[in-house]
């Protein structure tokens, strides 16, 4: 029988930073420790875990109470790069990932564009469970959604936020401005105490439906790969 509790994820964590402690034998007095860069802080995984907790128990949402799963993320929660969308379609419903789908597969080509995947960046939505019919998401829904995601962000602490499509924009940028117009620009901006890059591109979705922007989005991904960070 497997024990209680075996496979909380923070207590695998605290387990495995334990024993994985990488001494440096040396005769210097400093830096004997050295920390695995696979590490991810404790702390991190708990805020993660509290937050995706509070996603599962939201109450009187009808968009929980026709979805399948919850969507929370993707990816490396150590990366420096977080990139959000609008909301799961009905693949990501069934899988509980996000970006699972048709346009997901057009996002993985993208990063690989410029060299990076799901491992080396990390992936979420302003909304976490599928909108009906996959229909956009109303605003009151955004509204209700945006403190989950504002925290999400500062809990990842990105150097670098792209903000897939005009659900993303409006929500995290602000409404009164057009995709076109923003897309392609650094915006500096903080959410709570994480100061980042922002950078607006289309979404793969509308990338498919109008393929004469690809190569708008692919300015704007050089600009992602060139970034010094
Ligand atoms: N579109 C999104 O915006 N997010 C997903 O996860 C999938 C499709």
């Amino acid at each position: 029988m497997t024990k209680k509790n075996s496979l909380n994820p923070i207590k695998l964590l605290k387990y495995y930073n334990l024993i994985n402690h990488n001494l440096i034998y040396n005769n210097s007095a400093i830096n004997r420790y050295k920390r695995d860069k696979f590490e991810i802080s404790v702390d991190k995984v708990e805020s993660l875990e509290r937050l995706k907790k509070k996603i599962f128990d939201i109450k009187d949402c009808d968009l929980k109470n026709n979805a399948t799963n919850m969507v929370f993320s993707d990816g490396n929660p150590k990366s420096k790069i977080m990139l959000i969308g609008e909301a799961p379609g009905s693949n990501e419903d069934q899988e509980g990932l996000p970006f699972v789908g048709r346009a997901g597969a057009l996002l993985d080509k993208m990063l690989s564009a410029i060299n990076l995947d799901r491992k080396k960046v990390y992936i979420s939505n302003i909304i976490n469970y599928r909108p009906p019919g996959n229909r956009r998401p109303t605003d009151e829904e955004i509204k209700r959604y945006l403190p989950f995601i504002t925290k999400h962000i500062e809990i990842i602490n990105p150097k670098i936020l792209v903000l897939l499509g005009s659900t993303a924009m409006s929500a995290l940028i602000g409404n009164e401005v057009v995709i076109s117009k923003m897309r392609g620009k650094w915006i500096e901006k903080k959410f709570g105490s994480c100061k980042t890059s922002v950078i607006i591109t289309f979404h793969p979705a509308f990338l498919m439906r109008q393929p004469a922007q690809k190569k708008m989005a692919w300015i704007d991904l050089k600009m992602i790969r060139d970034k010094k960070i």
